[in-house]
């Protein structure tokens, strides 16, 4: 419970080395109190010989000695003048967890790895090569459920964190330019799902809550994200919403025909989620 509501207020940044955007938030950084929120960053774009500079990147941009979390976005990755996906999550993973050592990073994680490529992670493991994955966030809200997957995850004692918690409700998803890489057509957004709306009312709570409610009480961390305090408030109250068993049974149905939102495997020319719902 600690580790859920500690990373529901995790500040969840992406980073890739070359990520213009952080250093914006370089100067506010040092006015922040860091020590009450659990810091996750991702490299994106990885290669073994890039992960130390990334990290390094990282901690000066945003003027920190450590990060509670550093992830592998992806578990294929390019260099910035490549044409295709080569590199290796094996040798990257390996050098991440050489960072462990340095203390500039608590934990290691990974994000959007398919069963085959989470088992050679473990298989590195057992060999003594390298620790298991800490935390591996991924996709999961009540259009995208993926509970068996969770229960693997609960087996090895890896934390799971919910990206994309409120399923369609980023707009990304939503863009017309990008539909034919995105599924949003399928489904209504999911805060107007009417199984959602009639629980949110009867609990005496918002959509979103009861989302948000329903992610924890699978043993996931949910990530929600927001630009609108109002928002960001209602979602940290979350943890109020009481939802029952049978709400629960409800909002597990509404996946049973599940849909992924975010899956580049088309435009990177690779293919991603092998073995998970709607890959
Ligand atoms: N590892 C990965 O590959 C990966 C991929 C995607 C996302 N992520 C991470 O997951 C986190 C969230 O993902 P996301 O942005 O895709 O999805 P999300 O949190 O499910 O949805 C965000 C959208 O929901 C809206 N929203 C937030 N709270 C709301 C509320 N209470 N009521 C109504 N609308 C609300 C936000 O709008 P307003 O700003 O207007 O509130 C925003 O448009 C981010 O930290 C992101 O970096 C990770």
């Amino acid at each position: 419970m600690l580790l859920r509501l500690r990373l529901s207020r995790a500040i969840d940044k992406l980073i890739a080395p070359q990520h213009m955007a952080m250093r914006k938030l370089s100067g506010k950084a040092s006015t922040r109190d860091w020590k009450k929120e659990a810091l996750t960053e991702r490299i994106s774009g990885h290669a073994p010989e890039r992960v130390e500079a990334g990290l390094n990147q990282t901690l000066k941009d945003l003027n920190l000695s450590y990060l509670d979390l550093y992830l592998m976005h992806w578990p294929v990755g390019k260099g910035p003048d490549d044409k295709k996906y080569h590199y290796d999550y094996v040798e990257t993973w390996q050098a991440m967890s050489k960072l462990l050592r340095t203390g500039r990073v608590r934990r290691i994680g990974i994000s959007n790895f398919s069963p085959a490529q989470l088992k050679e992670l473990v298989k590195h493991s057992i060999k003594g090569d390298s620790p298991l994955p800490a935390v591996h966030q991924m996709e999961l809200h009540p259009y995208l459920p993926q509970a068996k997957w969770i229960y693997a995850h609960k087996a090895h004692g890896i934390a799971v964190t919910a990206y994309s918690p409120l399923g369609n409700m980023n707009p990304t998803y939503g863009d017309r330019s990008r539909r034919e890489v995105t599924t949003q057509s399928k489904a209504p957004l999911l805060l107007e799902n009417e199984t959602v709306k009639s629980i949110a009312e009867k609990r005496d709570c918002t959509p979103a809550q009861v989302v948000l409610a329903w992610g924890m009480n699978r043993g996931a961390s949910v990530i929600p994200k927001s630009k609108h305090e109002n928002h960001i408030k209602e979602n940290l109250d979350a943890t109020k919403c009481e939802l029952g068993t049978d709400d629960l049974a409800d909002i597990d149905g509404i996946g049973e025909e599940p849909i992924r939102f975010n899956n580049p495997s088309k435009g990177w020319g690779v293919h991603l989620f092998d073995g998970l719902d709607d890959a």
